[in-house]
């Protein structure tokens, strides 16, 4: 399969706050003038943050890393770990198609990716969760046949299996990961031969399950805010507060050809055109992106009485309420007044997350959550009256 970027791009990339210091601290690991041995890891990162990897985060990792655009596709287009195109919100599925995986059964599992996403690999669904794709060796071959979904494995499935676990997804459940035919781990389906004492003092699950029990962190994009699933052994207001689990896809420019986005000479070939772009400016078409709106009114501290809690609108959770206090908003009043020009100005500098006041339509939402209290607090006050009579 050729690898190629794909032809829709978005506008700009950012790392969050986070991923980002995150970034800056691997390079650090680095000595002077090796700095670029920190590609993978930041492209990584930044797929795991997009959910794919767009041109403008493999030319970001490059900018970081001091490399020319060209070597940072190189790398990128190179290996399969790498996404080059929108995938599901909710997962990649990844079918290993290798040896044993064949013989016992990946091509009736591929069936039934074709059946329930899409008839041909690296095509998003309908609904746009999920995509498939047909990977090599994954490495647990004694729990053939087995497919990588998020960060883990799902190994001895069948159809019927397999198909359940694509329902559960879709509901926005995450099923528990491992052998789906009630092994522990890849001793002989009848059970331990040997070395049974080691069996009496085991954990719940094997390792790397427990591991996936343990650290919770699965399907869902680590951009700290949400977690779009929910796996029988999260408690979602544990890590994320009240937010929403957010499914939605990386957003794309609207109708804007990959070319017209802008490009400097080291830019590479992309699909669909065939050639390099010539001298366009890549930078200036972010910085005006970015430059767009009318700041709102901003306060330097919250009120008497502290912040309100802007987690109370649905698409901010804790760090993106951080931005908003960053930014000198605090109060739900705040956001309420915001007009289109000063919502389009939040939009732009919401790192990470741009998009999300209009996605959400937060000043609708905010002048509902001020129109509640107002209902609750003159209630309040009739009850009180017909009290003190
Ligand atoms: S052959 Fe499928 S995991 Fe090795």
């Amino acid at each position: 399969m050729l690898r190629r970027l794909h032809k829709e791009q978005p506008a700009a990339f950012a790392f969050t706050p986070d991923n980002l210091a995150w970034a800056e601290a691997q390079i650090t690991k680095y000595p002077e003038g090796r700095q670029a041995s920190a590609i993978i890891p930041l492209l990584w990162r930044a797929q795991e943050q997009e959910g794919w990897l767009t041109r403008p985060a493999i030319e970001k990792v490059a900018d970081m890393l001091g490399m020319a655009y060209m070597r940072a596709l190189e790398v990128a287009s190179f290996y399969f770990m790498f996404q080059l195109q929108p995938v599901g919100s909710i997962a990649n599925i990844q079918i290993c198609g290798t040896t044993s995986c064949m013989i016992c059964g990946a091509e009736d599992l591929m069936v039934v990716c074709k059946d329930k996403i899409a008839a041909k690999p690296h095509t998003l669904s309908a609904d746009g969760k999920f995509t498939w794709e047909e990977v090599e060796c994954l490495g647990a071959c004694a729990n053939a046949p087995m497919a990588q979904i998020g960060k883990d494995y799902y190994e001895d499935l069948t159809t019927e299996r397999f198909a359940e676990i694509l329902d559960e997804l879709a509901a926005g459940r995450v099923p528990l990961p491992g052998p789906q035919n009630g092994r522990y781990a890849a001793e002989p389906k009848s059970g331990l031969t040997s070395l049974t004492e080691f069996a009496k003092d085991r954990a719940q699950y094997n390792a790397s399950v427990q591991f996936a029990v343990d650290i919770g962190d699965t399907v869902k994009r680590i951009d700290g805010t949400e977690v779009p699933l929910v796996a029988p052994w999260q408690d979602r207001s544990d890590k994320n507060g009240s937010a929403e689990p957010d499914t939605s896809g990386p957003v794309l420019s609207e109708d804007t050809p990959v070319d017209e986005t802008g490009v400097d000479k080291r830019a590479a070939p992309v699909e669909g055109t065939g050639h390099p772009r010539a001298n366009e400016p890549a930078q200036e078409a972010v910085i005006a992106s970015e430059g767009e709106g009318t700041q709102p009114a901003s306060l330097s501290a919250p009120r008497d009485g502290g912040a309100d809690d802007l987690k109370a609108i649905k698409g901010v959770g804790p760090k993106v309420e951080k931005m908003l206090n960053d930014m000198g908003v605090y109060h739900i009043d705040q956001i309420a007044g915001w007009s289109a020009e000063e919502v389009s100005w939040i939009d732009q500098n919401l790192e990470g997350f741009k998009g999300r006041a209009t996605r959400d339509d937060w000043v609708a939402q905010a002048q509902a959550v001020i129109s509640e209290n107002e209902t609750e607090s003159s209630s309040r006050v009739k009850k009180g009256d017909v009290d003190n009579t």
